[in-house]
């Protein structure tokens, strides 16, 4: 079966995270990803957190699947002949440099567009234009600059990072949408287009909710689904949520069965309102159905974090997934809190291919996690990261060097 980016070629000039994840999607696509790194070290994290020596690290494999691997030196002359080549017979050069990095090369826009003007150029930086425009940028700073530290964790404690990598990985989910949206527009214009996301925007962008909140805070003063209702303070800005729900449906995490030895024997709790009735049935509050104090959500909100006491004596006389499998039968919204250990061994995220084990020729087999979109007309099959320079020679020779030119060009240090 093909699929759904056969035929579109990437020049791939990514590194860490940010950047990789983008290409690595448009890969599992169906793109031909031809990764453009440093001859001799490579994209850095080849060799960041290693736990096999000398082989490439998890960082760097579960990043750059599907793709192929040439080293060539741009601040070489010669190398710089070989990426003119490379950009003519390519429909997308996508980077993640420091800001300027592209341009001291001597890649800027105009030169990229006088080779090649359906190239279409993407870009992730920390910051779009404007004060910060020049800084290097990585994943936590990100998460700080674009709302979300400030508003995750709890009201008595410092801002929070989340484990979620919404700045690297979530800017490169965003710029692959612009990626194929500019291909699409290029299908009609026959022209290229910079596409840039800013991991600020990015990260902005998924704390939509809080920019709401703090709308709301501002009209009103005080935001009753927060723990801070009734009896906390609210400032100006809008308050750490601890784990309450962020939309309309009050939740917490509640302790479940064994809580005391397993940090995650927790689970996620929502007090939907249509099935408020069989959240009291089960609890064995049947009274709080029809009580005025607890009947409606409105007369519900001052004493949520009664409610939620009264709900985890519940569930702490269940494991989490007892407590799913009860609560599922209701339809009261649940999730359990699951450990990384509990994902790796999940056997249906296998099933989906969203956990895929893969074999690598220096490290052996190892799991990394598949293509989370599903396209039933494009499957992906997920392929092992390359290894540095393993597809220089192949990919010099598509674009017509002969074998004698590229001896030269690697005696010559260019590649
Ligand atoms: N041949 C020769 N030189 C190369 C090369 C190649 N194939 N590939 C890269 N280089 C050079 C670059 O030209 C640059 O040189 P310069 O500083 O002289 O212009 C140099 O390598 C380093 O690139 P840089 O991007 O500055 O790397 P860094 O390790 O100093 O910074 C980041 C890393 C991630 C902080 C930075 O790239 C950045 O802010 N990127 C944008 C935001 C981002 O994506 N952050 C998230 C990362 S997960």
């Amino acid at each position: 079966m093909g699929k759904a980016l056969d035929g579109v070629r990437i020049l791939d000039f990514t590194h860490v995270q940010s950047g990789p994840t983008c290409t690595q999607l448009l890969a599992w696509f169906g793109a031909d990803v031809i990764k453009v790194e440093k001859a001799g070290t490579g994209d850095i994290t080849r060799e960041q957190l290693r736990d096999i020596p000398e082989a490439d690290s998890l960082y760097f494999t579960m990043l750059n699947h599907n793709k192929r691997s040439v080293t060539i030196d741009t601040k070489n002359p010669e190398g710089k002949k070989v990426l003119e080549t490379l950009i003519k017979s390519c429909d997308v050069l996508v980077e993640n440099f420091a800001p300027g990095a592209l341009d001291r090369m001597g890649f800027s826009w105009e030169h990229i567009q006088e080779l090649n003007p359906r190239m279409i150029v993407a870009s992730v930086k920390g910051f779009g234009p404007g004060p910060y425009q020049d800084c290097k940028v990585y994943e936590n700073v990100a998460q700080c600059a674009g709302g979300a530290a400030s508003t995750t964790g709890f009201d008595d404690g410092p801002p929070v990072v989340s484990g979620a990598q919404i700045g690297d990985s979530g800017t490169g989910l965003h710029l692959a949408l612009g990626i194929v949206t500019a291909l699409y527009q290029r299908t009609m214009t026959g022209r290229g287009q910079k596409v840039l996301a800013a991991m600020q925007d990015g990260v902005l962008n998924l704390c939509r909710v809080k920019l709401r909140d703090q709308q709301r805070l501002e009209r009103t003063g005080v935001m009753k689904e927060y723990p801070q209702y009734p009896n906390g303070t609210f400032g100006e800005a809008v308050p750490r949520a601890g784990n309450a729900s962020g939309g309309g449906q009050p939740g917490w995490i509640l302790k479940c069965k064994g809580w005391e030895a397993d940090p995650n024997a927790y689970i996620y709790f929502i007090t939907q309102a249509p099935v408020w009735a069989k959240i009291c049935n089960v609890i064995g509050k049947e009274e709080w159905a029809t009580d005025p104090d607890y009947a409606t959500p409105a007369a519900r909100l001052p004493h949520l974090k009664d409610i939620f006491a009264e709900i985890e004596r519940w569930t702490m006389t269940k494991t989490k997934f007892e407590a799913m499998e009860i609560l599922n039968k209701y339809d009261i919204p649940c999730g359990p809190i699951l450990s990384m250990k509990e994902i790796a061994e999940d056997e249906s995220l296998r099933k989906t291919g969203t956990i895929v084990e893969v074999d690598h020729p220096v490290r052996g087999k190892y799991l990394t996690v598949g293509n989370p979109i599903k396209l039933s007309d494009s499957p992906t099959d997920v392929t092992r990261s390359p290894l540095l320079g393993e597809h220089t020679d192949e990919v010099l020779t598509e674009i017509g060097y002969s074998m004698g030119q590229i001896d030269a060009l690697r005696t010559a240090g260019a590649i």
